[in-house]
């Protein structure tokens, strides 16, 4: 009997203690960045938390946080793809985030309209061009890329890619599906090869005369100009950047953001209130933009030199939930036309 008293109260004194000192958040992420530990590193100095976090691929850690239910020790879940933040809302998994720091950190056209998760940062999906081969006045939009005169020219990776998924989830919101499925079949027409490779070995193709223009994230000539191997740089110097659909009467460029949702039962809430204001903080979004090359959820902080050197542009102003909205939508398009 003694026994079992000092065993229950040991249980009791052990998880009131593990309740004071949560000293600590749980991330699950997708993000797959060096500048991520970077930060998480400084917010540790800075307040004492510390924070753990394990990487895999969008689907399996939104499974893992289905199955691990109210046990799940997660607090974050971060990714590069309002898309993927949206399923996580329709499957329940998160709670919204609320706190005036975050809301007047990030720029409104970027946030979630219903509260549930929130940038960091964000990427433009655009074009880049052959120095040699284009001249920069035949590109207008992504429309045009259907056009008879890039066949055997454009370069993109595989449909299976997120990146190209939002993307056409975006032209599927914009254009409707029999305009963009005419738009995909004549664009698969003009690959110059089978997709294939990611996007940093798109521009490459390019450099290597493979084709002559590509479909790229950003801020992946951004790493590829900075990288500490020539043939990057120089792969990266054969190519201008172009964003697609800046007219006064079109949308703008497709966007996504890199984003954090909460999750409905995180253990350790206020921690990771904390954590985004930091991350959305002027600090923090510095370092985000001098190491990622992407652009800042934060309106008061700049991109890298290097980015701003490509001028501003419009961006698309569709809601980002979109992304994920009509997600199968797109994947059929890219089924039914052939797009690998
Ligand atoms: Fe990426």
């Amino acid at each position: 009997m003694r026994k079992c008293i000092i065993l229950f109260f040991s249980i009791l004194i052990f998880f009131s203690c593990d309740k004071k000192n949560s000293n600590e958040i749980n991330i699950y992420s997708k993000r797959h960045y060096q500048v991520d530990t970077e930060q998480y590193k400084n917010f540790e100095r800075l307040t004492g938390i510390k924070v753990n976090f394990i990487k895999a691929g969008d689907d399996e850690l939104l499974e893992r946080l289905k199955n691990e239910g109210k046990n799940s020790p997660a607090d974050l879940y971060v990714t590069v793809d309002a898309g993927k933040l949206q399923k996580g809302v329709e499957m329940g998994l998160f709670q919204q985030i609320k706190s005036d720091i975050i809301d007047n950190n990030v720029s409104n056209d970027l946030k979630d309209i219903n509260g549930y998760w929130i940038p960091i940062t964000y990427r433009a999906r655009l074009l880049v061009y052959s120095n040699d081969r284009v001249n920069p006045s035949e590109l207008s939009t992504y429309e045009n890329l259907s056009d008879a005169k890039w066949k055997g020219r454009i370069l993109v990776r595989s449909s299976s890619n997120a990146y190209n998924q939002a993307l056409m989830s975006s032209l599927y919101a914009n254009l409707g599906e029999k305009a963009v499925t005419e738009w995909s079949s004549k664009v698969v027409s003009n690959f110059a090869r089978d997709p294939k490779g990611n996007d940093r070995d798109q521009v490459k193709a390019i450099a290597a005369g493979q084709g002559d223009i590509a479909i790229v994230n950003s801020y992946y000539i951004g790493l590829l100009l900075s990288s500490e191997k020539q043939a990057d740089v120089d792969a990266a110097n054969s190519v201008s950047v172009f964003f697609p659909n800046q007219g006064d009467d079109e949308r703008g460029a497709h966007i996504n953001i890199s984003g954090f949702a909460m999750t409905k039962n995180a253990p350790n809430k206020e921690n990771a209130i904390k954590l985004l204001e930091y991350l959305t903080g002027e600090e923090a979004q510095n370092t985000y933009m001098n190491n990622s090359y992407e652009y800042p959820a934060n309106p008061r902080v700049k991109p890298s030199k290097i980015v701003q050197s490509w001028g501003e542009f419009k961006r698309d102003s569709l809601d980002l939930n979109a992304l994920g909205l009509f997600r199968e939508e797109a994947i059929k398009v890219f089924d039914n036309t052939g797009w690998k």
